[in-house]
């Protein structure tokens, strides 16, 4: 029954996944996709998508981080999955549900889904170039315009050898409408013997108990839903209510200070501002910083004003 943290270009970078696997809950993290074309990439390439490999392959909270591969080119793959084990990754994972345009174009991600043949030689090549102690993992959506092909692209997983398959129930045409087709979850999982992860539409402990219930996997990646409620993971492990804000607060700024540790510090402000403008949906609190700050650019200023509403809320618990 494990609880694994999606892969989320974007939005799930390594600082991210620190805050939330120390939060608890989360057994095993994917990082974001790394795009692999027609060459051999370096090392610092992988780094720099995944610092963990620097720290075993694990966030500071002790929590394994999968490297994600995105391409086509089943010989590149292998080559760069092989480095990728090589630098200590915990497993790779192989992203076959993509639905950027940009990727689609050069044949990788949920375009590949009509290629059932062809996803096959790639989980093989990358299985054989993988040391067999190192899991190799897939993640698909159900099809690019229909589910008509999801069985095919499951078994073609399955005998190229992977350890397991993570399923979005989705296919690139639904993008990300709701609802997820959990139904199909359990069509899959019934096809094939290798263990299906489920995922999509995850926002509550109900949805876990849900999703396990209607597709009969045990394990269930979440993705949105744990931006949006950061103690989604412990609380679907541990029960309990919803974490209140004034708690949650200094793990945000916690976030923000190590953005702007490590990201140009234009960027810091939107990044802060993605996490706020989500978790309006579980923290009417944060919509209202998300609008304070919504004309904000200077990254000084958003810190200032982040460790000052941390300041309100500690002197408001302080008895006097
Ligand atoms: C902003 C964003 C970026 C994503 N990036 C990736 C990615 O790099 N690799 C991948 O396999 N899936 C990616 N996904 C898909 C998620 O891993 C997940 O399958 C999807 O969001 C459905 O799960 P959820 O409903 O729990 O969010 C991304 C999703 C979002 C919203």
């Amino acid at each position: 029954m494990r609880l694994i943290l999606a892969p989320m270009e974007g939005l799930a970078d390594e600082d991210m996944r620190d805050v939330l696997t120390r939060l608890g809950g989360i057994d095993l993290c994917v990082a974001e996709f790394v795009r692999v074309t027609h060459h051999l990439l370096t090392e610092r390439k992988f780094l720099s998508t995944v610092p963990e490999l620097a720290n075993g392959g694990c966030t500071r909270a002790g929590v394994p981080v999968r490297v994600q591969l995105l391409g086509s080119d089943a010989v590149c793959l292998a080559e760069n999955a092989a480095l990728v084990a090589s630098l200590g990754a915990p497993g790779i994972d192989l992203n076959f549900g993509c639905p950027a345009p940009t990727v689609n174009r050069h044949g990788g991600g949920a375009v590949l889904l009509q290629y059932p043949e062809h996803i096959h030689a790639i989980v093989a090549a990358t299985r054989r170039a993988v040391p067999r102690h190192i899991p190799v993992t897939a993640k698909m959506r159900l099809g690019l315009e229909d589910a008509s092909l999801a069985l095919d692209c499951a078994r073609a997983i399955e005998a190229g050898g992977a350890d397991e398959l993570t399923v979005h129930a989705r296919t690139k045409a639904d993008g990300y409408r709701f609802p997820a087709r959990w139904e199909w979850l359990a069509h899959i999982r019934e096809e094939v013997k290798l263990p299906v992860v489920a995922n999509g539409d995850v926002y509550t402990p109900r949805d876990w108990e849900e999703i396990r219930q209607v597709s009969g996997c045990s394990d269930v990646m979440i993705g949105r839903g744990a931006i949006i409620s950061p103690d989604l993971a412990r609380r679907i492990k541990t029960g309990g209510e919803p974490m209140p804000w004034a708690e949650l607060l200094p793990w945000v700024v916690d976030y923000y200070g190590r953005v702007r540790a490590r990201v140009e510090p234009r960027y810091a402000p939107g990044r802060l501002k993605q996490w706020l403008g989500m978790l309006r949906g579980a923290y009417p609190e944060a919509g209202e910083l998300h609008q304070t700050l919504r004309t904000e650019r200077d990254p000084v200023a958003m810190g200032k004003v982040l460790e000052g509403l941390c300041q309100i809320i500690l002197r408001a618990k302080t008895p006097l």
